[in-house]
């Protein structure tokens, strides 16, 4: 049965040695997709591909990169999604092929450790924006594919390319704070926005625009980190007590606005005295606890 070129061999031995054979007729093993696939390539490609029968192909089901054909060019299979490892070989198969608008690449801007090897991954070829008939933005036409073949009954079209116009969303909120009288404090409020959102501070109980007056609070506004965001600070420097209370972030734009809030907690060095530390180190939360914004991936 194996018939594999003798340096396949020490490949297929450690393939094995992670994936114990399964018994005839049994599934294929579990596990990462691509490992997988690449166990099963290694034992075809041992067989050689033989007379192609069509009927005999098993039916791939839920490809949400579409479906490609085999190394034998006879069966369909799924494709690779955007960021799976792929052959950087267009003649290698041990990875298997990049779905529809993909294209296998060395992602030389990844933040690779020092030593490192880059790996050869799908990367999406556009990287023009569209709009959802969902009404969200998708990054590229790859991303939005995959939804589309995620959740086929949602019967998701292209609206339009570019950004669907929306109100503003924010992305990354400003983080409650606690320091003593004395130091700098900065809330930053990260928001997409299309169109372009303006973004606005205030501190709830007042109906003064930030910074006013107050020679010791200044604001800030850039735009990014990526396209179609901006980005607003908002800096109090040497907090007094008076400080404290709920600084909010209002970013508007002809669609609407949306608000995200955060506290300041001031402390005297007297306060900080008495006050036990495990209660401090409560409420400034980790990073961990940072606002999750995952589920925002294949949008903005
Ligand atoms: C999905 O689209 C098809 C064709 O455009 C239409 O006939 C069908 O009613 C749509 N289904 C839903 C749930 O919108
Ligand atoms: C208080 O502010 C100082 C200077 O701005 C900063 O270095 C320090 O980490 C802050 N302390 C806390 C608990 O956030
Ligand atoms: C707080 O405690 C430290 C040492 O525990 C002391 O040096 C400092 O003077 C105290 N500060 C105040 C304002 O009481
Ligand atoms: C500080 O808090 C911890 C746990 O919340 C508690 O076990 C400890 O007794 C407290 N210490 C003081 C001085 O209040």
């Amino acid at each position: 049965m194996f018939r594999q070129p003798s340096v396949l061999a020490p490949a297929l031995a450690v393939l094995l040695f992670l994936q114990p054979l399964p018994p005839a007729g049994s599934r294929p093993p579990s596990g990462p997709e691509y490992l997988r696939r690449g166990w099963q390539r290694l034992l075809d490609e041992g067989e050689g591909c033989g007379p192609c029968q069509p009927e005999e192909c098993p039916t791939p089901r839920g490809c949400l990169a579409g479906r490609v054909l085999d190394a034998c060019d006879c069966c369909w299979e799924c494709a690779n999604l955007e960021g799976q490892l792929c052959d950087l070989d267009p003649e290698g198969h041990f990875y298997g092929r990049c779905g529809e608008h993909l294209e296998c690449r060395l992602d030389a801007g990844g933040d690779l450790q020092r030593g490192e090897v880059p790996e050869p991954q799908c990367l999406c070829r556009s990287t023009s924006p569209l709009c959802g008939s969902d009404g969200r933005t998708y990054a590229q036409i790859c991303s939005f594919q995959e939804a589309a073949r995620a959740w086929p009954q949602a019967n998701l079209s292209v609206m339009h390319s570019g950004p669907c116009e929306a109100e503003p969303q924010i992305l990354s909120p400003p983080r409650d704070i606690w320091n003593v009288t004395g130091q700098d404090v900065i809330f930053g409020c990260e928001v997409f926005a299309y169109p372009m959102a303006s973004i606005e501070w205030r501190k709830d109980g007042t109906e003064t625009l930030l910074p006013g007056d107050d020679p010791h609070i200044s604001v800030q506004f850039r735009g990014g980190p990526q396209r179609f965001e901006v980005t607003g600070w908002l800096q109090i420097q040497a907090i007094r007590s008076s400080d404290e209370g709920t600084y909010r972030c209002l970013a508007r734009n002809a669609l609407g606005q949306t608000t995200a809030s955060a506290s300041l907690t001031v402390f005297t060095l007297d306060q900080l005295n008495n006050t036990n530390i495990s209660l401090l180190n409560s409420l400034n939360p980790t990073p961990e606890e940072e606002y999750d914004n995952e589920e925002e991936d294949d949008y903005y």
